[in-house]
């Protein structure tokens, strides 16, 4: 069978890599579309250099605009990207406008989509992921869901019959990167920090933390004013509306740093007291590698993290404050993310449920 991936953002190419290797190992011809919506080294290159990730087979280059500008772009080129690799389904991974650009295309030419991540649920309409996910959801032939309370909300939006539960794909990279590290693979970035009493990971880049000046102020504020060194790994987001409202990313207990790539990452928050952040994917990290995590939101899709103990959401820099000084969770054997093999399973999934064009 013919698959054809299509990514654009950091989170993507990191779900990205156990789909490769599990299509590679079935003996599937698999076909690579980056978009080109995260463009920096950082954000794009390093994930495909140290995941072992084939390179794109077509790179569609659209860079950064608003939503209708980005995802526009997408679309006036995948017609013909489509034309030209006639795959017998194409796979959208997660909540992007890459995501619903693909989506809609494929539909719009008849191709089978498959949506990798789906079911998850925020129920905030003000976030552009959630328009992303449910329209994706409900464009797509096949939903492959990362855990039982995904598969609840696609029940109740009427999707049972075209879902099935394959894990988390994120767990099966995670497990892997993060048994090299233990293994010595991978120094601590952060080791020359020099924090006697530890330090915490942070990562703020969501449109409702970062575009309005008071919000993002309030964020730098509590950070700032933290137990113990902040470091933020920065993204260009974050950077580019701080620099524009004059918002100094280097105050008080606040240090700043660039993106880290994935295998120091993981060995940064291994080595960290606890790990503050507005991404969807770090929360879930943190959990699995049994680190704290404090959220900086008022909802979350990965709602297992919180029931856990492992999680908590924090909005106001006084939850943020309190969060971060809690005691330490209770430890937890529980696996709601599945055991490292999602990526086969929705292989399979794929295989049995779609019928090629
Ligand atoms: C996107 C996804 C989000 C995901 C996140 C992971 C959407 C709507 N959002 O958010 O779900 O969690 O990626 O990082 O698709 N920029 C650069 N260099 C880059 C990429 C972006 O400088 O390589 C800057 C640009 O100024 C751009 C801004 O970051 O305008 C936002 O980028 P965009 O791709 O629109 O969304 P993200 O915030 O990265």
């Amino acid at each position: 069978m013919k698959i054809m991936s299509v990514v654009g953002a950091r989170p993507q190419f990191v779900k990205l890599a156990p789909i490769a290797h599990a299509l590679q190992a079935a003996g599937h011809e698999h076909v690579i579309v980056h978009t080109g919506q995260h463009y920096d080294p950082m954000l794009s290159d390093v994930f495909f250099r140290d995941l072992g990730i084939p390179e794109p087979d077509a790179h569609l280059g659209v860079g950064s605009g608003s939503h209708g500008v980005q995802t526009g772009a997408m679309l006036a080129q995948m017609d013909e990207v489509l034309e030209r690799f006639w795959p017998d389904c194409v796979l959208v991974y997660g909540d992007t406008n890459s995501t619903l650009a693909a989506a809609v295309s494929a539909v719009k030419l008849h191709f089978p989509v498959a949506h990798l991540e789906a079911g998850l649920r925020s129920f905030n309409r003000a976030m552009p992921e959630e328009h992303n996910r449910v329209l994706t959801d409900h464009a797509a032939d096949l939903c492959l869901a990362p855990t039982e309370v995904a598969m609840r909300h696609l029940a109740t939006e009427g999707l049972s019959e075209r879902s099935v539960l394959v894990g988390d794909v994120m767990t099966d990279v995670l497990f892997q990167v993060r048994d090299a590290v233990l293994a010595g693979g991978t120094e601590n970035p952060l080791a020359d920090l020099h924090a006697p009493d530890g330090y915490y990971v942070a990562t703020i880049h969501r449109a409702e933390n970062t575009d309005d000046p008071e919000r993002l102020r309030e964020v730098v504020q509590a950070l700032g004013d933290a137990d113990r060194p902040v470091v933020l790994l920065a993204h260009p987001r974050v950077r580019a509306k701080a620099e524009e409202h004059g918002i100094s990313l280097d105050a008080g207990s606040l240090v700043t740093r660039d993106p880290l790539a994935y295998p120091e990452l993981i060995a940064a928050a291994l080595g960290s007291a606890g790990v503050v952040t507005d991404s969807g994917g770090l929360q879930k990290e943190a959990f699995l590698l049994r680190v704290p995590c404090t959220t900086v939101r008022r909802e979350t899709e990965w709602v297992e993290t919180i029931e856990l103990g492992w999680n908590v959401l924090a909005n106001t820099s006084e939850e943020i404050t309190a969060a971060l000084t809690r005691p330490a969770p209770a430890a937890t054997e529980e696996a709601p993310y599945g055991d490292g093999r999602a990526a086969e399973r929705a292989v399979e999934a794929i295989i049995a449920g779609v019928k090629p064009r």
